[in-house]
């Protein structure tokens, strides 16, 4: 038979030695006394979660303290022994932290390993623990605090991207840039304009993120297997202890509902989405054909064959890894689906989606925003490509209808003088005032005025136009509106 602590390494656990390592161990399991014999290896291994769910042990150790203190109150621990049991979680705590106490494979999962490293350390005192909780509101409660805590970290990460494009968008103010739509010339805008369109989708993850908190600030805890507890428990003051607003209204509902973990994946994946489309524009960008970006030598990769070669990887593993992000999210509501109240054994599932989306974000948002601040943008480049493609059309349009022309007569008019303009292989403003005549009595030469991009941008004044001063305006705002989400992003309200 193959030493399980060993499948334990090989399936991702820590790494280093497991507990004790050369003595024979007992497994401590938190259940068996109507078993007569050990699970059979093939079970043993479906089931532990350990490896993966090692992660939650701080927040374990947290939910454990608030409940030593609640059976205190109700009478089940004396003081004395209150005191023995918070020291000894804080020394497994350190042990912990300090890679001294590792989980093994025999533990299960993260609970039954921290229950073994309380008895190591109080004997029997450290089986009174458990009364009145159960793994069920426990692991609900832990993944609950541990995604408050993250959630708050990877918005940390979304506040820098957003940072370094609200910085480039201040550098670069009053560069024009061809705008697209279709991935063809549109209109021309601001380049500041077009940075601050992907602030703006990070803005709204971050709010998704604030949101998303208020309703998962709920305590499980208390709960126990699904019923509540006929202990003189308060899971209100166990709630607050841990940072939540509130103790769960419906115990059943306390240890099955994974909404939260749902929402959290769907933020993760649309910031995914978000990351992609950033990801995109850069590879395109970047490209010979666009030539609108240089990416900094430390944020570009080479090719193993091709000496010539820069290559935008950043952007496309962005956009590559919004894939696993969105599968996550699908994959959980697929294992939600269906599942009978109250707890179930799939709900072990909710872990690992959960924990790769958090790394996957951290790993990709730092990168971003390395490469969106270090970029060099040829502003060259964008202010001549910007007028290309007939781009003014819309403005003169725009000017005839402010002569009193109809829209419809107008973009008939601007339609022939494109189709002028495509036979002869020139611009709008390279027809002479003759030609401009020809196409229609009513482009008179004053339509000059408007036949240049800066003409054209500096008459867009509206709110969240293009123009120098409304996009001068967004940036304000979009400054306010971070540091209200950095501050966010900087609260503590898990308890350690
Ligand atoms: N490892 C389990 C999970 O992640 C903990 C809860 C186990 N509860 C139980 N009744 N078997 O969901």
């Amino acid at each position: 038979m193959p030493d399980p602590r060993l499948s334990a390494d090989a399936a991702g656990a820590p790494a280093g030695p497991p507990a004790r390592s050369g003595e024979p161990t007992t497994p401590t399991r938190l259940w068996g006394g109507r078993f007569s014999g050990g699970p059979a290896e093939a079970l043993a291994r479906l089931s532990v979660s350990v490896q993966f769910d090692w992660r939650l042990a701080p927040y374990d150790l947290a939910a454990s303290r608030a409940h030593a203190r609640v059976l205190n109150r109700a009478g089940l621990l004396d003081s004395g022994e209150l005191g023995r049991m918070l020291a000894a979680l804080d020394d497994l705590e350190a042990a912990c932290a300090a890679g001294e106490f590792r989980p093994t494979i025999e533990d299960e999962d993260v609970h039954t390993a921290l229950e073994r490293g309380l008895l190591e350390r109080l004997g029997t005192l450290g089986g009174k623990l458990r009364a009145g909780r159960s793994r069920n509101d426990q692991v609900a409660t832990d993944l609950r605090l541990y995604l408050r805590d993250h959630a708050r970290g990877v918005a940390a990460r979304i506040v820098e991207l957003a940072d370094a494009l609200t910085d480039q968008a201040e550098r670069l103010h009053g560069v024009p840039a061809p705008g697209m739509t279709h991935l063809q010339h549109a209109q021309p805008i601001l380049f500041s304009h077009q940075l601050l369109a992907h602030v703006q989708a990070f803005a709204r993850d971050l709010d998704r993120l604030a949101d998303w908190d208020r309703r998962t600030a709920i305590s499980p805890l208390g709960a126990g297997a699904l019923a509540g507890s006929s202990l003189p428990l308060d899971p209100e003051l166990v709630a607050k202890e841990l940072g939540f607003d509130a103790a769960a209204a419906n115990s059943i509902d306390a240890v099955s509902d994974r909404d939260f973990a749902a929402e959290f994946l769907f933020i993760a994946a649309l910031t995914g989405v978000h990351l992609s489309r950033l990801g995109e524009e850069i590879v395109l960008w970047t490209s010979q054909e666009f030539g609108w970006v240089e990416l900094d030598d430390a944020y570009a990769t080479g090719s193993s064959i091709m000496p010539q070669k820069k290559n935008p990887d950043i952007g496309e593993l962005a956009r590559g890894k919004s894939g696993r992000l969105i599968g996550h999210l699908t994959g959980l509501l697929a294992t939600l689906k269906g599942l009978p109240l109250a707890y179930d054994r799939d709900l072990q599932e909710d872990k690992e989606p959960v924990f790769d989306a958090v790394d996957t974000l951290e790993l990709v948002l730092p990168a971003v925003a390395g490469l969106i601040s270090t970029m060099n943008v040829r502003t060259e480049v964008l202010e001549a490509a910007a007028p290309l493609g007939y781009s003014l059309a819309t403005d003169i349009a725009e000017w005839l209808v402010r002569q009193g022309v109809p829209f419809r007569e107008a973009h008939e008019i601007v339609g022939a003088t494109v189709a002028r303009c495509a036979a002869k292989g020139c611009e709008l403003d390279d027809l002479s005032d003759a030609e401009l005549a020809e196409v229609s009595p009513r482009l008179t030469p004053e339509v000059r005025a408007i036949l240049s991009v800066t003409g054209a941008l500096a008459a867009r004044t509206t709110r969240g136009s293009t123009g120098p001063d409304a996009v001068a305006a967004q940036l304000a705002d979009v400054r306010t509106a971070l540091d209200g989400r950095r501050s966010w992003a900087a609260q503590q309200v898990v308890p350690r």
